[in-house]
């Protein structure tokens, strides 16, 4: 199910922890690396691969927003709405992207480059509102500008190649 490359990270995990779920947050990221989500079956799979249970493995990609439980486009947005962006305007800012890009939260674009999601507090609470670009990127202090902006460098992006 996975790469001989990533399986072989999976077993370095494993001599890493002395307990195997230990190891379990960096195996999602191992297994998110080459499908971009974490689909039912690869839970299963690794539940088995690490000798836990499958609901084990449910509880960890439910909780935490950085596992995706459905495919997402090239460019994930997480609009993080919990208190102090909130009160800053991301109710706003999620409710603009959401009419720019014609789709709901948790809903990616028909062309695939764009996911928005309601995610909780990044640790970037001073410069609310805010929200992050797949893994890498924060772009804060949000205004509707700042937004379009965003969307229009990342598609040029898209459209140039360049990631
Ligand atoms: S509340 Fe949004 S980054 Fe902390």
């Amino acid at each position: 199910m996975l790469t001989p490359e990533r399986e072989k990270k999976i077993d370095e995990l494993l001599t890493r922890y002395p307990s195997s779920r230990s190891a379990l947050l960096p195996a999602l990221w191992v297994a998110q690396e080459q499908y971009g989500w974490i689909s039912l079956e690869l839970q299963k799979y690794l539940a088995i691969r690490l000798g836990i249970t499958p609901e084990q493995v449910r509880e960890v990609v439910t909780f935490y927003s950085m596992y995706n439980e459905r495919p997402v486009g090239k460019y994930h947005l997480q609009v993080c709405c919990t208190t102090p962006c909130m009160l800053m305007g991301s109710d706003d800012v999620i409710g603009y992207l959401e009419k720019k890009l014609d789709i709901r939260r948790g809903q990616t674009t028909a062309d695939g480059l764009f996911t928005v999601s309601q995610v909780e507090c990044l640790g970037s609470c001073g410069t609310a509102p805010m929200l992050q670009v797949n893994r890498e990127k924060y772009d804060e202090n949000l205004t509707y500008e700042k937004v379009d902006a965003l969307v229009d460098r990342l598609r040029a992006q898209a459209e140039g190649g360049n990631g």
